[in-house]
């Protein structure tokens, strides 16, 4: 490979990783509506619930109490809404829940939170029972 071939090479390679890149964000903040709390999800609670939501961030393999799958409708349905709410407020043990579910509400404003429950709603594709 000569010096021109290897810059090419790597040209496109790196247009390759950075629509990679693009894609990866589309696929995951792909509706305005949700795109800001796909966002805060994406920063905050992926490495828990999992790029994909559904419980298997890369956290987990060492936690006692498996994060919720926010993709399982079952599951999503059994909790109203204002479990949610202040579940992710006030951490996991405010709900009874496991502490291993930290508490945002010095992170995420009441509004943003709101979003979140409407945006996990949208992800579960379920409302509450
Ligand atoms: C450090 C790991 C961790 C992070 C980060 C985390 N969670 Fe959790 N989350 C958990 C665990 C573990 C549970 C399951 C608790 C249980 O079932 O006892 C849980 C449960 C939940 C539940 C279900 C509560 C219920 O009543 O069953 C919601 C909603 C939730 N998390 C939202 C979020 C949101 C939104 C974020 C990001 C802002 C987030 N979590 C970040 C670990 C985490």
């Amino acid at each position: 490979m000569n010096t021109r071939q290897r810059v090419s090479a790597f040209f496109v390679m790196s247009l390759a990783s950075a629509s990679c890149f693009l894609y990866a964000g589309k696929a995951t903040a792909a509706d305005d509506q949700y795109a800001q709390a796909a966002h805060v999800y994406d920063t905050y609670c992926v490495q828990c619930h999992g790029i994909n939501r559904d419980g298997k961030g890369l956290n987990t393999k060492d936690m006692s109490v498996q994060p919720r799958d926010h993709s399982d409708p079952k599951g999503m349905a059994d909790i109203p809404d204002d479990e949610l709410h202040k579940a992710i407020k006030e951490g996991g043990l405010s709900v009874n829940k496991s502490v291993l579910m930290p508490a945002w509400g010095n992170v995420l404003t009441d509004e943003e939170i709101k979003e979140m429950v409407v945006y996990l709603r949208h992800v579960c594709q379920c409302g509450p029972k």
